[in-house]
């Protein structure tokens, strides 16, 4: 192999090159059979996957956007509910809220994990709260036990919004299977991805797994007998033919992220100005990203040094990506007046994280050289500012 291979943010060429007769053969089963909508692949997946998260009950759906919007009208949540989430995260966590007309409320996150802080979660809930909406964002479990006591309390339900965690476990317990529902997104660049969209929910309750069901097929348990409103919300046949083939590879794949993580750690460590990323000691974190921080602009200078490493490296060859330079509450969809309403306080250690983090390259395909090739350059950049 040439020794200076380009890097990548992702890799999805390679990854599938080492799998690419069991994809081709997936994939030509599903056209030979043509049953492309609900084909015996989608079941079997859907087993497979609840037995990985040790889940019961696993639905397959369209993408990990409308997982989340399917377990919320599976609770009945609507308007003028309120739920309470990150603002540090994909719109899409609250946009489902939203899109039912309820009113997603922030809470602050921890600054070391980035996920929410559950000591803030509290002064977030009312009589309104009608669910707690945990991200374990970049890959990293939130702190479930805590979330889930402080549910438990007030008696609501936990959606877990593992798009970005498969994988990852908390005190031994794998993400997903956790809280009251649990949702995923197979997005092509996730830990287990598909070739297009695709997602699912999972649930212990068997009740919950008949409205997630039933809300995701229009509304009907017998075809023309519509109950609910409902939508179309279904795993293509060829996704799940790509995912069966690709789930027993998932743990040598977030392995290969975790060692990936473990050299940047070592490689990045003591660089003046940039901080690892924290690790929780209760978690197993699966490096969906891998997100430095860069602290050397003192969370004032509105993200100016981060980009600058950004554009250094860039120069040299390096995609880096910022998740996410703007927090939830600052969007114009959730402005004053603006088409939707959220609620929420100040969010200090949010604002901060979005003017400090830098995703690096990360993926299964990553060598050494890449990944010293990458610190390198990032040293370069701290000793030019120091
Ligand atoms: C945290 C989080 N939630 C939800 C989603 C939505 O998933 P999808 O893109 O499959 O709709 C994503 C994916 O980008 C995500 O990162």
């Amino acid at each position: 192999m040439n020794e200076r291979t380009p890097i990548h943010m992702v890799d999805l060429k390679g990854q599938y090159d080492r799998i690419a007769t069991d994809i081709d053969a997936g994939i030509r089963r599903v056209i030979e059979s043509s049953a492309y909508i609900r084909g015996p692949q989608v079941g079997e997946f859907e087993c497979a996957l609840a037995g990985y998260l040790d889940v019961p009950y696993a639905l397959g759906v369209a993408n990990g956007t409308d997982a989340l919007q399917i377990a919320l009208m599976a609770l009945g949540i609507g308007p003028g509910d309120e739920v309470v989430t990150s603002a540090f995260t994909f719109i899409a966590t609250a946009e489902a809220a939203a899109l039912l007309g309820a009113v997603p409320v922030f809470a602050d996150i921890h600054p070391d994990t980035f996920n929410l802080d559950p000591a803030g979660l509290e002064a977030c809930i009312t009589p309104r709260t009608r669910a707690i909406v945990p991200v374990h964002l970049f890959g990293q479990p939130a702190r479930m036990d805590e979330i889930a006591a402080i549910a438990e309390r007030h008696g609501i339900p936990v959606i877990e919004d593992n798009a970005q965690a498969i994988g990852a476990s908390y005190l031994g317990r794998r993400t997903g299977g956790i809280g009251t529902i649990g949702t995923l997104s197979f997005f092509p660049s996730k830990n287990l991805g598909c070739y297009g969209d695709g997602g699912a929910v999972v649930t212990r309750d068997e009740d919950l797994y008949r409205r997630m069901r039933l809300v995701a097929n229009h509304g009907s348990a017998r075809k023309y007998h519509n109950e609910v409103v409902g939508v179309n919300s279904r795993l293509d046949t060829l996704q799940a033919a790509i995912l069966q083939a690709k789930l027993p590879h998932l743990d040598a794949y977030n392995a290969a992220r975790r060692a990936a993580a473990d050299r940047y750690d070592a490689l990045l460590s003591g660089i003046r100005g940039i901080r690892i990323p924290g690790r929780d000691p209760d978690g197993v974190h699966v490096f969906h990203q891998y997100t430095i921080r860069v602290t050397v602009g003192d969370g004032i200078d509105g993200g100016a040094a981060r980009d600058d490493l950004a554009a250094h490296l860039a120069a040299a060859g390096i995609p880096s990506a910022v998740y996410y330079p703007v927090p939830l509450h600052r969007l114009a969809v959730f402005a004053p007046g603006g088409p939707a309403t959220a609620r929420f306080g100040a969010l200090p250690h949010t604002e901060r994280a979005a003017t400090e983090v830098l995703s690096l390259p990360m993926h299964t395909e990553l060598t050494e050289e890449q990944l010293v090739r990458i610190a390198e350059t990032v040293a370069g950049w701290a000793a030019d500012r120091a």
